[in-house]
């Protein structure tokens, strides 16, 4: 059964950097864009990212973040070293290569949005 899902539509989007974070948007025509479907605990959210993109700068951007309220500020900003950004995905994330990432992943404990490259369409939940 598929959730309702709010529709929030991404658009001009631009590249972003936050801290050490590498956040780059490839190049690519108008089909280099994904759907990112987003459950906040309350509801669904649907963002329209273009390929490339790390999850964790486009869920703070929309204020989906994965962080809680202390972890929002206290984290290792996107260095992969904290795991307080971890998300649980249902679908579309690329296998870990990142240790930390592969070891919570392994473990059924959600995997790193910092270390995930958005690279087709993925439902998950923060
Ligand atoms: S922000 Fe620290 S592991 Fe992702």
């Amino acid at each position: 059964m598929t959730p309702a899902r709010q529709s929030d539509t991404l658009s001009n989007v631009t590249s972003t950097t936050r801290g050490a974070e590498k956040d780059t948007v490839e190049s690519g025509g108008p089909d280099a864009t994904h759907t990112v479907a987003v459950h906040d605990g309350r509801e669904w959210h649907e963002l329209e990212v273009q390929h490339g993109r790390t999850l964790r700068a486009v869920l703070r951007e929309y204020d989906l973040s994965p962080h809680g309220w202390v972890t929002e500020h206290v984290n290792c900003d996107g260095q992969g070293h904290c795991s307080a950004c971890a998300v649980e995905i249902e679908e579309g994330a690329d296998d870990p290569e990142h240790w930390l990432d592969a070891f919570l992943s392994g473990r059924d404990l959600g995997r790193l949005s910092c270390q995930i490259e958005v690279t087709q369409d993925m439902a998950l939940r923060v």
